[in-house]
C-alpha cells in the first residue's frame, strides 16, 4: 500500500504532522507532496523544521495566484506527480485550494482519496474554503470526520456510512505532541514582554474579512475599542494577506502589537498563556477550546459549531460592539468546558483505518 500525503499551507502541514509521525513509526510506503500554495519560511518551513517533519519529495512551487491559476496549477501539478508514483491512496487535510486540488487530480485517476477534517460546514458558500470542503468531501472514500457532528452532516447529504470514520481531529495530537515542548524550546512571552494571563491574542486573515476595507476597518475598531476598555496588550501575528492589506487600505492599527507570523511552538505557547483569543481562524479556534482559553471568533458563522456549544467560543461577527460585548461575556465565563475534538489518537486511528484496507 503506498500513500501520499498532500500539503500546501501552514495548517495542512502543522494537522498533518501527527499523520506523519505515524506513517513514520510503521515504516509505511508514503511520500509528502507539497504544492507549494504556502512558500515564505514563516508560513511553511519553519513547521517542517519544529515539528521533525521529513522533507516533501515533490514541491510543486504553485505559489499565489487567482482561485483559478492557483487551483489549476495544483490539479496539474498533482496529476503528473500521481501519475509518475502510481499510490494507491492520497491524502489531504482541511479546505484549501490545496486539498481540492489534490482529491480532484486523484479521483479522476481511481486513487482512492482520504479527507482528513471531513463534514465542516459553515453553511456559507461565499467562502471559498465551505466549495473546496463540500466537494472534496464529495470526491473522496475515506471520510475522517473529527466529531459525531461532522459524521452526522456527511451522512445527511448522502454519504454512505461506511466511508465515514470519527477520529477526532488530528489538531489535538498536535496541541497534545507539542505543548510540553513549547516551555523548553520557547522563550516568546519574555521576547515580547508580555506575562501570562495579562494580554490578548489575535489572528485575522480571511479572505471575506481582510479583503474588505470595510470589514476589516470595523474589526481593527473592535479590538481598538478593547485596548482602549482592558488596557491589556493586544498581539496580531499577521498573515501576509492581512500585511499586504493593511497598507493598501492604510489602515492603521494604534494599539496593536503587529509581529510577525510565529513558529508553532511560539504560538502555542502564545495560545496558552492568552487572557482572550480573538481570532477568524479555524485551527485557532479549536486549540484555544482544547487549551480551555476563551475565544471570540470574528466571523459572521463557524463550521466549528462544537465550541460554541461545549462553551469555549462566542460568535462576534465584526461589528465593534459586538466584538465588545461577547469579548465580556467570554471572559465573565468560567473555562471548564470539555475538549469535543477527541483524545489525541486521531493520526493513528487515520492510519490504521487506511492500512487496515478498511
Ligand atoms: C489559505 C487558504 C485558507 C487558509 C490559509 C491558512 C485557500 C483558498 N485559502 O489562505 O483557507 O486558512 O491558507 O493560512 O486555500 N502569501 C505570502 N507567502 C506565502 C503565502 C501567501 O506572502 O507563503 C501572501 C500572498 O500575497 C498571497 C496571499 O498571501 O497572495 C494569500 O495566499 P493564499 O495561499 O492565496 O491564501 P491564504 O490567505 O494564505
Ligand atoms: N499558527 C502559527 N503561527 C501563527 C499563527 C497561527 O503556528 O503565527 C498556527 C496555529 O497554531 C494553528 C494554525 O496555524 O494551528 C492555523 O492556521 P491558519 O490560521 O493560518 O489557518 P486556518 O486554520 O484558518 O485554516
Amino acid at each position: 500500500m503506498k500513500l501520499v500525503v498532500v500539503c500546501g499551507t501552514r495548517p495542512e502541514i502543522i494537522k498533518m504532522a501527527p499523520v506523519i509521525r505515524e506513517l513514520e513509526k510503521r515504516n509505511s510506503d508514503y511520500f509528502i507532496l507539497h504544492t507549494g500554495q504556502h512558500y515564505s519560511y514563516n508560513l511553511d518551513k519553519v513547521f517542517f523544521e519544529q515539528l521533525e517533519i521529513p522533507q516533501a519529495r515533490y514541491n510543486l512551487e504553485v505559489g499565489s495566484g487567482s482561485h483559478a491559476e492557483q487551483t489549476a496549477r495544483i490539479l496539474t501539478g498533482v496529476e503528473q506527480v500521481l501519475l509518475q508514483e502510481k499510490p494507491d491512496v492520497l491524502l489531504v487535510e482541511g479546505d484549501t485550494n490545496s486539498v481540492l486540488g489534490g482529491a480532484l487530480a486523484a479521483v479522476k485517476l481511481h486513487i482512492r482519496v482520504g479527507h482528513v477534517e471531513a463534514g465542516l460546514r459553515s453553511y456559507d458558500r461565499t467562502m471559498p474554503e465551505e466549495i473546496n470542503r463540500i466537494l472534496t468531501d464529495h470526491c473522496s472514500d475515506y471520510l475522517f470526520a473529527p466529531t459525531d457532528k461532522a459524521k452526522s452532516v456527511l451522512l445527511a447529504e448522502g454519504i454512505p456510512g461506511e466511508s465515514v470514520f470519527v477520529t477526532g481531529n488530528t489538531i489535538v495530537d498536535a496541541v497534545l505532541q507539542n505543548l510540553s515542548r513549547t516551555e523548553q524550546k520557547s522563550n516568546i512571552l519574555d521576547a515580547l514582554n508580555l506575562r501570562p494571563k495579562d494580554y490578548f491574542l489575535v489572528t485575522l486573515h480571511r479572505q471575506e474579512n481582510v479583503d474588505s476595507r470595510h470589514r476589516f476597518a470595523s474589526i481593527l475598531q473592535g479590538l481598538d475599542r478593547l485596548a482602549d476598555e482592558y488596557k491589556l496588550p493586544i498581539v496580531y501575528p499577521i498573515h501576509p494577506r492581512s500585511q499586504k492589506r493593511i497598507m493598501e487600505y492604510q489602515l492603521n492599527p494604534q494599539n496593536l502589537s503587529l509581529i510577525d507570523p510565529v513558529d508553532y511552538l511560539g504560538f502555542l505557547q502564545l495560545e496558552n498563556n492568552a487572557k482572550l483569543i480573538l481570532t477568524d481562524s479555524g485551527g485557532v479556534q479549536e486549540e484555544s477550546c482544547i487549551l480551555r482559553v476563551p475565544c471570540v471568533t470574528l466571523r459572521d458563522n463557524t463550521e466549528r459549531p462544537e465550541t460554541v456549544v461545549v462553551g469555549g467560543n462566542s460568535i462576534a461577527g465584526i461589528k465593534p460592539e459586538d466584538i465588545h460585548r461577547c469579548s465580556k461575556i467570554m471572559l465573565d465565563r468560567a473555562n471548564n468546558w470539555q475538549n469535543p475534538f477527541g483524545d489525541g489518537k486521531a493520526g493513528e486511528r487515520i492510519v490504521d483505518t487506511i492500512l487496515g484496507g478498511k
